[in-house]
């Protein structure tokens, strides 16, 4: 029998975790397939996509640089794949490519399942406008939080994603609104850090004063490109998470979408901590 094929691109690859994650996953819920990694040369996305599903390749997960490309390859593109114009889930069905994005629904279950706090009626910070930003938006609008502050360094590029997002925030009763970074006020439950600007070394780019006693500050990174963020946070008062989590979310929404099965994420993320220590 052969199995059914899985990989993740991107470049680079070799620090993925998602080909443990994945196949942690099949282990526990008796699902016959493998997964491996493909580090993809910068221009050959459309090919090495295309020579995958000739080998009979079932699914992808698309890691950086390729998010917009995988989004452009695409036959059918789900609602939030088009929202965040960004796609890390490719299911080849039929000779259809079809585009997905879970990142933000990771985060969303990470932050509501694993850590414990709903969302609805919640005050949210997102820090950050670039392409992690716009991924999870949508799923953060779909949680009704009361209020979500997109605050970028460049004010109008956070602009730009408020407005492409106000139609779906009025739907959910959320008051969404852009900001620039510098002068930033009010308290949040949440504050998510969305920018790159910790693997600058430039630390973090907001005043504590965001953070509401016992907030929730949690970084989209994970490992050392979090800690500075962490640190920060915890120094604050605040309730300190990485980005592991969502890492392990994103990839259980994919698996559930290629095998039609919910796998125990909770158990992989705490496995996961304790290999890497
Ligand atoms: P990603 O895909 O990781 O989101 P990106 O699309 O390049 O990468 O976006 C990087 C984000 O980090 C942007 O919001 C960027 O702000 P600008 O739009 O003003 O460039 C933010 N960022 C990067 N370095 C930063 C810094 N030193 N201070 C504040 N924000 C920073």
């Amino acid at each position: 029998m052969t199995l059914d094929h899985y990989c993740v691109m991107g470049n680079p690859i070799s620090h993925s975790r998602s080909p443990w994650i994945h196949s942690r996953f099949a282990e526990l819920t008796g699902q016959a397939m493998v997964y491996d990694k493909r580090e993809i040369p910068l221009d050959h996305f459309d090919r090495s996509v295309q020579a995958f599903i000739a080998e009979g390749g079932r699914g992808c997960n698309i890691t950086v640089p390729f998010k917009f490309e995988a989004a452009a390859l695409a036959t059918h593109t789900s609602e939030r794949a088009r929202l965040a114009q960004a796609c890390n889930v490719l299911t080849f069905k039929n000779g259809q490519i079809l585009a997905d994005n879970t990142d933000g629904i990771g985060l969303v279950n990470d932050i509501e399942r694993n850590a414990g706090l709903p969302l609805k009626g919640l005050r949210l910070l997102l820090m950050g406008a670039g392409g992690a930003a716009a991924g999870v938006l949508g799923p953060l609008l779909h949680a009704q939080p009361a209020h979500i502050s997109v605050a970028n360094r460049t004010l109008s590029k956070a602009t730009e994603l408020v407005t492409c997002h106000q139609a779906l925030a009025l739907l959910q009763n959320t008051e969404l609104l852009a900001h620039d970074l510098k002068g930033l006020e009010g308290n949040f439950d949440v504050v998510i850090n969305a920018t790159a600007s910790s693997l600058g070394g430039h630390g973090v780019p907001a005043s504590a004063d965001v953070l509401m006693p016992g907030a929730l500050a949690y970084d989209m990174m994970y490992g050392p490109g979090a800690q500075g963020f962490m640190d920060w946070a915890r120094a604050h008062g605040a309730a300190a998470r990485d980005g592991l989590g969502m890492l392990v979310e994103q990839a259980a929404e994919a698996f559930l979408i290629w095998r039609g099965v919910r796998p125990p994420s909770a158990q992989v993320l705490a496995e996961l901590r304790k290999v890497l220590g």
